[in-house]
C-alpha cells in the first residue's frame, strides 16, 4: 500500500464570513443551498478532458488515484465543476425530458448541486456512449479498483441507495465526493453520508489513528477564537452550516 497522500491547506482568512461555506467538508444539498460569492481555483483532473473541471485539490487527488489504479482512459470523467448557469440548464432540460420524478431523484436542484463547488465529478467506465446524467460505473474490474482506492485519497461515493432517505437523491453509483482522506476513510469505515458524519461532529469531537497511525483528531467549531493553538498540521473547512470543521493531525517526530 502506498503511503497516504494528504494536501494540508493552511486556514484561509477565516474572519470573512464566506469562510464558513469554503472548503472540502462543506455539506450542500436541498437543504443548505451554496452561498454565493466565493471564488474556486479549478483544474482538469484529467488532461484528455481540458475543458472538465473541479476544484483544485480535488482534481489532484482524483488524478493521483487515477493514476494509482491504472485507470486512466478506462475511467474517464463526465461532469465536474459546473456554474449555476449549468446546472439551472441541467434541471430545466431533465424536467422536460424525463419529468419531475425523475428530475427531483437525479439532479440536484439550482444552486444545491455538489458540481456548483467543484468538490464532485461523475465517473464513467469508458465507452462510446455514455449516459450523462446516469453513467455507467460497474462496481467490479477496474472501476472496483478505483472505488477500493478512493477514499484514501479522500473520496466517496457520495448518493448510496440506503441513503436516499437522508441524502434526499437517488443511488449515484457515479457520483463522488472529495471531502479529505482521513474523513473519507472514516465515513466509509462508519457507513456516514456527509449529512451524517456533519451532525456526529456537531455533536461531539472524533479522534482515531490513520492506517499509518498517526492519530487525527476532527471537531466542529463555530467560533475560531476559542480554537487551543496547534503545533500539527490543522486543516479548517467550512461546513455551509455556519460552522468549522477543525481537522488536526498529531506532529510525528
Ligand atoms: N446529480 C447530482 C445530485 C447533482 O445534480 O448534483
Ligand atoms: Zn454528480
Amino acid at each position: 500500500m502506498k503511503p497516504l497522500l494528504h494536501f494540508v491547506q493552511q486556514p484561509r482568512n477565516m474572519k470573512d464570513g464566506s469562510a464558513a461555506a469554503l472548503g472540502p467538508l462543506v455539506l450542500v444539498n436541498r437543504q443548505h443551498p451554496l452561498q454565493s460569492g466565493f471564488s474556486l481555483s479549478l483544474t482538469p483532473p484529467d488532461n484528455s478532458f481540458p475543458h472538465l473541471q473541479m476544484e483544485t485539490q480535488a482534481a489532484r487527488m482524483l488524478a493521483a488515484c487515477l493514476q494509482t489504479v491504472g485507470a486512466q482512459g478506462q475511467i474517464v470523467p463526465v461532469s465536474g465543476w459546473r456554474s449555476h448557469k449549468e446546472q439551472q440548464s441541467i434541471w430545466d432540460d431533465t424536467l422536460a425530458q424525463e419529468g419531475e420524478d425523475f428530475t427531483r431523484n437525479y439532479v440536484a436542484y439550482p444552486g444545491c448541486s455538489e458540481h456548483e463547488t467543484g468538490l464532485a465529478i461523475d465517473l464513467a467506465q469508458a465507452d462510446e456512449t455514455i449516459d450523462f446524467i446516469r453513467p455507467e460505473l460497474p462496481y467490479d474490474g477496474i472501476c472496483g479498483d478505483f472505488r477500493r482506492a478512493a477514499p484514501r485519497y479522500g473520496f466517496v461515493e457520495r448518493y448510496q441507495a440506503h441513503k436516499t432517505a437522508i441524502t434526499g437523491i437517488a443511488a449515484e453509483p457515479w457520483h463522488f465526493r472529495y471531502v479529505g482522506a482521513p474523513h473519507a476513510q472514516y465515513m466509509e469505515d462508519h457507513d456516514l453520508c456527509l449529512e451524517e458524519y456533519i451532525a456526529l461532529l456537531a455533536d461531539h469531537p472524533l479522534t482515531w489513528h490513520l492506517e499509518t497511525g498517526r492519530r487525527v483528531t476532527v471537531c466542529r467549531v463555530t467560533d475560531l477564537d476559542f480554537l487551543p493553538p496547534t503545533d500539527g498540521p490543522r486543516q479548517i473547512s467550512g461546513d455551509n452550516l455556519g460552522g468549522f470543521v477543525v481537522t488536526d493531525w498529531e506532529v510525528t517526530p
